[in-house]
């Protein structure tokens, strides 16, 4: 719901309230954004000054009010929202409120970006417009209230009014002026092999944090995803914020506290090395920014994230449909296959009642290692005799589904593709660009490189059964011609994105990049799941896993079963241990199925079918997270049924420690007064008794030992 009320705008979900108030001089002030108000008129709220300050009245209110879009070349000092270089060559603006629209039942659909729709749900849209008269600029703000997740979706139109050409330097999807108060950064960080670590850091008084990244994509190394959380909120109780970017290329969230404890927080395009340049009457359209608030801590902010983006966000069938057990050949045989070990591989792998075969890189041109081959779609017959088409219909006759690995936005320069078009690799004139994994990015912001990919994937797609395909991106971007062109290229992605995603719908697609190098919500518009991390130790995955759930539905979270020593790392995990860490998410396996032990092979028969029992539940319930491995010994998590009538526990202990006493494991969200039963030993517990008491954990004497429950209501 969304009341004006005089000059105050309150935008209410179920427990939250977002209110917005243009003063006396037409400025649009933030007033609070937090817990749910009642309705009144809080236009005066913000004129209360607990500082004295030596400016006059306007410029006082400038620096001590909260302000909803702050602009640059005024006597309010922190960093600006916008930046637009006008006419007259500089930069200073002043935007004033003009006026309002509220519409029901509506979400805007960015123009070449992925945005949270409506679908089935119930969302109400404000937009704000403001504007400057003599920078010639108009700013229109949107905000989406997802009323039942307490979401709102933010982004900003940046509108040329003048009569010359402006330069749009930055432009944040969102600001949130939050006042002074004591709070926690909360930021996720990592590299390959190690994606999404958490961090909580204070913020302090008089610091600047720009947790952004230059990397092409959205990147391994910084998450597009922050928390702001009071420094007395937990996992389960207290005021947080989270802000995600539906963003895949470069991004930034800031975090500036002034000389007064006042928190500003910004999340959009990274304003370095981006530009756009604006003819009179035209506009840029920045992308969203997906605010959340709860006081029942982290956990509660996840868990409305979860809702929201695996409800309104991916339009994908595959989106609220189970996702298929699969097996994956890379860590099995990397690039040195033939079509006859893939067909014995795959039929283990249905023996074991696994349901999708997946072949990895190496299937087509010249591509027997990673110096060549990318760019060419077109099947290796030396390697595959039968072509994609034949070993489709060879998977399916064994009764499995075929998947394929693509990397369509790369080329090596050994490839016919590059030899054809070398100048459809990113570069700049006169400059050898640089190679990465000895590969150059295509230049999607050219429409005959977009088009030539649209053609030549879905030559492939049309080509044969193909049930699944794996979207790989891997390398960081370098040799940018100019500013402004990564957003060029993300557009480029999305809409190739789009035209794929729309040309074969039955498809499950799962986005990946070197691992988890484009895990972000706009990879997740398309592609309902996403390979996490090529780390598959699940001693690493715990970590990866436990921080990846905060801010993105576990339906996204691709977790596969490997081979010890891990291939990453060198651990040795029990096989209980790796498949009840993949259970969280899309679960697979990707190891040699032929080379396993007899008693191995059975041990993954049942974990298949348990993971079947599972799956509908993992996917669709709601996440509780129950001991951080980031803060103790344990991990631990949970799934609860929306209805309450089942939930699965799971929990390893990190390192065996002699002599000592486990800890209970606390469950929750249970239905305290009904009673669950452990469905492998009968034992009855009560709802209460199980959160307030615990489970009795049952750890092996080993490191790395987990174990798995699910109960049901009786
Ligand atoms: C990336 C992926 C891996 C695998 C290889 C193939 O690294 O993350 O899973 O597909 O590429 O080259």
């Amino acid at each position: 719901m969304i009341i004006k009320n005089n000059n105050t705008f309150h935008l209410m979900g179920r427990n939250v309230s977002y209110i917005m108030a243009v003063d006396e001089c037409g400025n649009l002030l933030h007033v609070h954004y937090g817990k749910k108000l009642a309705d009144r008129d809080y236009s005066e709220i913000r004129k209360n000054r607990s500082v004295w300050a030596a400016y006059d009245e306007d410029d006082e209110t400038l620096e001590m009010s909260a302000q909803e879009y702050p602009s640059y070349g005024h006597l309010d000092l922190k960093a600006p929202a916008y930046s637009v270089v006008n006419g007259s060559g500089n930069s200073i603006a002043q935007l004033k409120y003009k006026g309002y629209e509220i519409r029901n039942g509506y979400a805007p659909a960015l123009k070449g970006m992925p945005s949270l729709f409506v679908g089935d749900k119930s969302a109400v849209t404000i937009e704000l417009t403001l504007e400057d008269k003599i920078a010639g600029i108009r700013a229109v703000l949107s905000y989406t209230v997802f009323d039942e997740y307490d979401i709102i979706a933010r982004s900003v139109e940046i509108i040329n009014m003048s009569d010359t050409d402006i330069e749009v330097e930055r432009a944040y999807s969102a600001c949130l002026d939050m006042g002074a108060g004591d709070y926690d950064l909360i930021h996720f960080s990592g590299g390959w092999a190690r994606e999404r670590e958490y961090f909580r850091t204070p913020v302090t008084q008089g610091t600047r944090t720009d947790i952004s990244n230059e990397r092409g994509g959205s990147g391994h190394v910084i998450n597009p995803f922050i928390m702001l959380a009071a420094r007395n909120a937990d996992e389960n109780e207290g005021s947080v914020y989270g802000l995600t970017l539906v963003y895949s290329g470069n991004h930034s969230s800031t975090v500036e506290c002034d000389q007064y404890g006042s928190i500003r927080v910004m999340q959009g395009i990274n304003p370095f090395m981006f530009g756009a340049k604006l003819k009179p009457g035209e506009g840029f359209q920045t992308p969203q920014s997906v605010l959340s608030y709860s006081d029942k801590g982290i956990g509660g902010v996840s868990r409305a994230l979860h809702d929201v983006f695996g409800n309104n966000l991916c339009r994908s069938k595959w989106q609220h449909k189970d996702r298929p057990v699969l097996i994956n050949n890379w860590e099995a045989t990397y690039f040195d296959f033939t079509e006859e070990k893939l067909i014995q591989i795959a039929k283990r792998a249905k023996e074991a009642g696994i349901e999708l075969f997946v072949l990895d890189d190496g299937w087509f041109g010249k591509r027997n290692d990673d110096f060549s081959g990318l760019g060419d779609w077109y099947e290796n017959r030396a390697k595959l005799p039968s072509g994609i088409s034949g070993l489709a219909k060879r998977i399916n006759d064994i009764g499995m589904k075929f998947g394929l690995w693509i990397e369509p936005e790369m080329v090596n320069p050994d490839s016919d593709l590059y030899r054809a078009h070398p100048d459809w690799a990113i570069s700049v004139p006169g400059r050898a660009p640089a190679l990465s994994r000895n590969q150059l990015i295509l230049d999607l912001s050219r429409d005959e490189v977009c088009d030539y990919i649209i053609k030549s994937i879905c030559n492939i797609l049309g080509s044969a059964n193909i049930e699944y395909i794996k979207w790989d991106m891997n390398r960081p971007m370098t040799d940018m011609p100019y500013k402004g062109y990564n957003h060029k290229y993300t557009l480029g992605f999305y809409k190739i994105m789009d035209a794929i995603t729309s040309a074969f719908p039955d498809i499950l697609f799962e986005g990946c990049s070197g691992g988890g190098g484009r895990f972000d919500a706009g990879v997740l518009a398309y592609m309902p799941q996403i390979w996490t991390s090529d780390n598959s130790d699940a001693a690493a995955r715990l970590k990866i896993q436990y921080s990846t759930s905060m801010g993105y539905p576990v339906s996204s979270i691709s977790a596969h079963v490997t081979a010890v020593p891990n291939h990453q790392n060198g651990r040795v995990t029990s096989l209980k241990t790796r498949a009840e860490t993949a259970y969280m998410g899309a679960f697979g396996y990707e190891l040699d199925i032929t080379q396993m032990s007899d008693a191995d092979f059975e041990t993954v028969k049942a974990q298949v079918a348990r993971y079947k029992e599972l799956r509908t539940l993992m996917r669709a319930g709601d996440f509780y997270r129950l001991q951080s491995p980031y803060e103790t010994n344990y991990c631990g998590w949970e799934t609860v049924s929306k209805d309450k009538s089942e939930a699965f526990v799971f929990s390893c202990r990190i390192l065996s420690v002699a002599n000592s006493r486990d800890r209970r494991v606390m469950l929750k969200g249970l239905d305290a007064s009904a009673s669950y039963i452990d469905t492998a030993c009968g034992r009855i517990y009560g709802g209460d008794e199980l959160m307030y008491i615990g489970l009795e954990p049952e750890y092996a004497r080993e490191d790395f030992s987990s174990f798995s429950v699910l109960l049901k209501k009786l």
